[in-house]
């Protein structure tokens, strides 16, 4: 039997109206046959994490946060704890997504920092790598994939380590359109799941790929060996396509 994550991040995308009519819409659509071995979490903007945790209570659905601080409290205006996410009701949190990367420049230490201490909460953790297209086409791939993988995996014990998530969203994929193609994706879960082998043993590792994941695309990717899940941007916006990629999941688990 084939395990599943089915994930979606909505980014800065909603209001509260909106969001909590997506919420509701998955709810009812979501098939009442979910295979036990597919799991579906959402992470919507922070600010609607509560309400849409309400709507999805008691369901298959789970919430999650986009970010957190590394630090448990404390002066940090604007920052969100991880008390703060599980006292709402998330269950999960992005850490290290590439638009934090990028953007707002958050490094491989800042990253791992956040990993360590939401493993010491009741939190899990969804570590987010990938190359951009520049590493890729200069043949840096395996070599940041190692570095952002080492700067956790040196900072945390091994048995906690096993909580971790990973994602793969190769930069280049991102909200493009153009997704890894399930020989790319396929080698770079392959590199990976291998690499973090050398720290625990990453044989159930769950590692998502995102990455213009869509309705049309999700079945060849999660027909993958080492692809565990999706990790889906724009096409997590509307129910229908997020449920028909739930759906492809639910198949093929079972
Ligand atoms: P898209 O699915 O819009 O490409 O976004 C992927 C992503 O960044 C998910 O975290």
């Amino acid at each position: 039997m084939r395990q599943y994550v089915i994930a979606g991040n909505w980014k800065m995308n909603t209001v509260l109206s909106r969001a909590e009519e997506l919420a509701q819409e998955i709810k009812q659509g979501i098939s009442q046959s979910l295979h036990s071995g597919v799991s579906v979490v959402v992470f919507p903007p922070s600010v609607f994490i509560h309400p849409v945790a309400q709507h999805v209570q008691g369901t298959r659905i789970k919430v999650g946060a986009q970010n957190c601080s590394n630090e448990p409290y404390g002066a940090f205006t604007g920052e969100i704890s991880t008390d703060m996410i599980t006292s709402v009701g998330g269950e999960y949190t992005l850490i290290g997504h590439s638009e934090r990367r990028v953007i707002y420049k958050e490094s491989n230490e800042v990253v791992a920092a956040k990993v360590k201490h939401v493993l010491t909460t009741s939190l899990t953790p969804v570590l987010c790598i990938g190359e951009t297209l520049q590493e890729r086409q200069s043949g840096q791939t395996w070599t940041v994939l190692q570095q952002q993988l080492d700067a956790v995996y040196t900072q945390i014990d091994k048995t906690s380590a096993e909580n971790i998530i990973i994602a793969y969203e190769p930069v280049w994929a991102i909200g493009t359109g153009v997704a890894a193609t399930k020989v790319e994706a396929q080698e770079a879960h392959n590199f990976i799941r291998k690499y973090v082998g050398n720290y625990i043993d990453s044989t159930n590792t769950m590692i998502l790929y995102g990455g213009s994941v869509t309705a049309d695309n999700a079945d060849q990717l999660l027909l993958q060996p080492d692809i565990n899940g999706a990790l889906i941007g724009g096409a997590s916006l509307k129910a229908e396509t997020f449920l028909s990629i739930i759906a492809t999941a639910n198949k093929l688990a079972g």
